[in-house]
């Protein structure tokens, strides 16, 4: 829903994806090329293929399997108006500097992250979670490696990291676990 509203609010065509979309999700697509997912799971990769190919868009998409890290270094010469990064967190930066020294983002196009404000970070800030409970969609206390110090270092130093990169801009949305939109603006 909300990649859905952010796509038209935008206008965006050309999308990245680095993970499947796992959640429906394929209104969005809309046509244009390239719309790209990089996905570690091969079962994964074939159940968001599916989506689109239900959904008559097989054309439409390429569903690169295999670690992110390396399938995004493959990639040249291209150019997205959204690329959302939902894979493993403690990879973030890179991607986030990948896709930027690459050029893979026109000025004004965005990057935008999932989770990067899990309780778990906030707790590793000393800050209390920005989300309240009745806000929170999914119960995620029980999913343990969501709280490792590593992944919660790991979304610190990213968000501080964009936060103080000034060839863009970010603002979080403290939606569910922590969404930033960051713009490119140099
Ligand atoms: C939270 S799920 C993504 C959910 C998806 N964005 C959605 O909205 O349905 C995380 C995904 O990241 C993938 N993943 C984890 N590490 C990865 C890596 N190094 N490269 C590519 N994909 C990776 C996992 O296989 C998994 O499918």
């Amino acid at each position: 829903m909300l990649h859905g509203f952010l796509v038209g609010l935008t206008g965006a065509k050309r999308i990245l994806e680095i993970a499947q979309r796992r959640q429906g999700g394929v209104d969005e697509i809309t046509g244009h090329k390239p719309v790209v997912f990089l996905e570690l799971g091969e079962n994964f990769a074939q159940a968001a293929r599916q989506n689109f190919v239900d959904a008559g868009l097989e054309d439409y998409i390429e569903v690169i399997v295999g670690d992110a890290n390396e399938s995004l270094a493959t990639l040249e010469n291209m150019t997205f108006d959204i690329a959302f990064v939902d894979a493993d967190k403690t990879s973030y930066r890179y991607y986030y500097d990948a896709i930027l020294e690459k050029d893979m983002l026109s000025k004004s196009s965005l990057i935008i992250a999932d989770n990067t404000t899990f309780t778990s970070v906030t707790t590793y800030l000393g800050a209390p979670t920005p989300v309240t409970e009745d806000a929170k969609p999914i119960d995620i206390r029980h999913r343990a490696w969501m709280h490792s110090p590593e992944i919660s270092v790991a979304l610190h130093e990213f968000n501080e990291y964009v936060r103080h990169d000034s060839c863009t801009e970010a603002v979080m949305l403290p939606l569910f676990t922590g969404i930033p939109l960051i713009r490119r603006i140099a």
